[in-house]
């Protein structure tokens, strides 16, 4: 990970992120009902089993052919797991559950609007429905297995219907989040070469009526000049005839969904007995390059593990009502929102727009009406839940059994308030510290068995071994209070197999740095670099300090320092620019843009506003940066690189250090006057 392998938290931030160690208990209640609370799990988990422990997860799944070898590692690290298995994964999302609940809710779908009907849809409307569509693919699309196709959709029942029909086939579906722009959905299409997209034409966002098919028109332009043609654009019609003069069809390239649905009526396809090890799909994500990277997860492996997840972690029942709010754009929605609670015959909820809107009671009226038992979200929303309305869960008749946080840290006082007027004081609370890569959870407390500690998320989940390394590779014993480089020891099936396409950069990126042998065919030599720094308390848990390359996480949301800087530097003007990340009260961390320009050009609020559209049109809105600041120069090192370090203090109102070995100190002093 380039030259930025360095754990930058300082000692002293160290000392107090652990003045909290505070314990939390499960209740009697809880442990009660709870899904996994015999201890020996652990025992049996051991390193010493591994990896026939993985065996249990499987056992999950409904397997046309069980596997010939839990894990073969002749490729290494790209592991196959279950290898020789067959399944398919839309089988064991619908169709297993057919015979005993046909008729229960597998999806309830909220629009924004509320005077818009919830559709609560059964197990076998979602079959019948995934059956029509896979058809509409094979047939009217022309799809087959091991075919790539993009979906840029927004929150809807149609999206998990979109994705289990692919799935039915054995075509590899990369789902990009609908709030991306075309430009990042057609880099998407590119490197997918994706000859399909499915789209949808409009969504509520805010109360707002956005015209979503427009975004896509244009993205299929963009691909083809990047020289992926997009030969058809299937698109579903939420609100018929209200965009469609905004955006009409293209006469060959489009077809609209819900007209030619009407050919597969009553339509039934079997699903494809794919190998355990064949992809199931590719879910785009950020990191130290301009351009994201196509993490690929495999089938067995990867369902396996997030339905293991959702019974043990989130401690999921088929009774229970369980809503996950996250968008299913990012893995949070695929893993825990689809694959996990459908293979497990849960209910799930879909809500499509912001959890604050019309107003701060929203998300708890939605609870009390569906009868939510289960929730999670993120540390964003909580935080921003707590500010618009901090009072608000009291008004409602909702009650949690168990509540989830992901994506980034949280504070321990916003922990407590959502455990107490949100869990009403009754809920357990699950920090699941994982990332896209990784499929489902790497570090968090099994609810039933271990207690609750405000602020760290836990120690690695059964059957993960996390060790924290320094830089050269020393392990950081528990209890130093020193931070490091968090690995994970051992393979596990959720993780994703390769990087679509790029073999090398998956092997360089999370394996390059602690690989003692690179022809080794032994999993233990390739412990698994997260990115992230952490550091592990005495008891084994782990607290996460944040990345140590180029990306940064806002709103819970990955984005890479070097994507935005890219899309800067498409204006003409820019000559150099650097991103670096703020705190921000809600959102956790916030962008901020520091540009310097060519020669001969001049600073301007024009010049300003052109760069922030550079962003909007090259990303999409959630990229925008709290600020963006054209400085005459960007404080050097004197080999000329640029310290974002010394600008990133300037942001925070920080220490920027000691700046007189730079080429030009006398820069910071200006930098600081301009931000005040
Ligand atoms: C961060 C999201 C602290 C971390 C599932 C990781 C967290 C990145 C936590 C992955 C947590 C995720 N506590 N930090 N509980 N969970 N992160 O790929 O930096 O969008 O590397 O996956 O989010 O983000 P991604």
């Amino acid at each position: 990970m380039s030259d930025k392998n360095t754990v930058e938290t300082s000692e002293a931030e160290i000392a107090v992120h652990w003045k909290e160690e505070e314990y939390y208990y499960p209740s009697p209640g809880f442990i009660a009902q709870a899904n996994l609370t015999d201890e020996s799990v652990f025992d049996r988990f051991s390193l010493e089993n591994f990896p026939d422990y993985y065996t249990e997860f499987a056992e999950l799944l409904t397997w046309y052919k069980y596997w010939d070898e839990v894990l073969d590692t002749s490729d290494a690290p790209c592991w196959k797991w279950f290898r020789g298995g067959q399944l398919n994964a839309s089988y064991n999302c619908i169709d297993r559950h057919l015979a005993k609940n046909r008729n229960k809710t597998a999806i309830h779908f909220v629009p924004e609007l509320e005077d818009e009907p919830v559709h609560h849809m059964t197990y076998q409307e979602l079959y019948v429905r995934v059956n029509e569509f896979a058809a509409l693919l094979k047939e009217t699309a022309g799809l087959k297995r091991g075919d790539r196709v993009t979906i840029h959709m927004p929150m809807s029942a149609e999206l998990p219907i979109t994705m289990l029909a692919c799935a039915r086939l054995g075509v590899i579906h990369s789902v990009v989040f609908g709030g991306f722009s075309s430009s990042a959905c057609a880099d998407r299409v590119v490197d997918s070469n994706s000859r399909v997209l499915i789209t949808m034409d409009a969504y509520y966002r805010a109360g707002k009526l956005l015209n979503h098919k427009a975004v896509d028109d244009e993205a299929c332009e963009l691909a083809e000049k990047d020289g992926q043609k997009v030969d058809k654009m299937l698109v579903w019609q939420r609100y018929p005839g209200k965009m469609s003069s905004d955006a009409p069809l293209v006469e060959g390239r489009d077809v609209v969904v819900n007209d030619e649905l009407k050919k597969y009526y009553g339509a039934r396809v079997e699903p494809e007995k794919m190998l355990s090890e064949e992809p199931l799909f590719l879910m785009y994500t950020s990191g130290t390059t301009g351009k994201p990277k196509g993490a690929q997860h495999g089938t067995g492996g990867y369902l396996a593990y997030v339905t293991a997840m959702s019974k043990y972690i989130q401690d999921i029942h088929p009774e229970d009502v369980y809503w996950c709010m996250a968008d299913i754009g990012w893995i949070t929605g695929h893993s825990f929102i689809v694959y996990g609670p459908l293979a497990l015959c849960a209910s799930t909820v879909i809500y499509e727009g912001v959890p604050t809107y019309p107003d701060a009671g929203r998300s708890w009226r939605i609870a009390q009406d569906l009868g939510v038992n289960i929730f999670h979200t993120a540390p964003t929303a909580i935080r921003a839940l707590r500010k618009v309305g901090p009072d608000e869960p009291a008004k409602y008749d909702f009650h949690f059994k168990h509540m989830t946080t992901v994506g980034e840290p949280i504070e321990p006082e916003v922990w407590k308030w959502y455990e107490k007027e949100v869990g009403k004081g009754k809920a357990v609370i699950v920090d699941t510290y994982w990332q896209t890569e990784t499929g489902g959870f790497l570090c968090s407390t099994v609810p039933g068995l271990q207690p609750m500690k405000p602020g760290s998320a836990g120690p690695g989940v059964p059957g993960i071994h996390p060790i924290i390394f320094d830089e050269d590779g020393n392990e950081i014993i528990k209890g130093a209070g020193k931070a490091g480089n968090i690995c994970i020891q051992n393979p596990w099936p959720g993780c994703f197999q390769t990087i679509w396409g790029n073999r090398q950069r998956f092997v360089d990126t999370y394996f390059g740095m602690y690989n003692k042998d690179p022809n080794s065919k032994d999993w233990r030599d390739w412990p698994y670099l997260t990115g992230d720094a952490a550091v592990m308390s005495e008891d084994g848990y782990v607290r996460v300090l944040g990345r140590i390359d180029d990306v940064i996480n806002v709103s819970g949301h990955r984005l890479g320092t070097k994507e935005i800087e890219s899309a800067a530097l498409t204006v003409p003007e820019v000559a150099e620019a650097a991103v670096v990340p703020v705190n921000h009260e809600v959102k956790g961390k916030e962008p901020e843009l520091y540009v310097s320009l060519k020669p001969g050009y001049e600073a301007s609020p024009e010049l300003v506003q052109k760069v922030a559209d550079a962003i909007t049109f090259e990303i999409g809105k959630i990229a925008k940066c709290r600020n963006v600041w054209i400085v005459p120069d960007m404080p050097k090192t004197r080999s000329g690189k640029i310290m974002r370090r010394v600008l990133g203090a300037i942001s925070n109102k920080g220490d920027v250090g000691n700046v007189m070995t730079l080429a030009n100190p006398e820069i910071v002093e200006e930098i600081q006057k301009m931000v005040g």
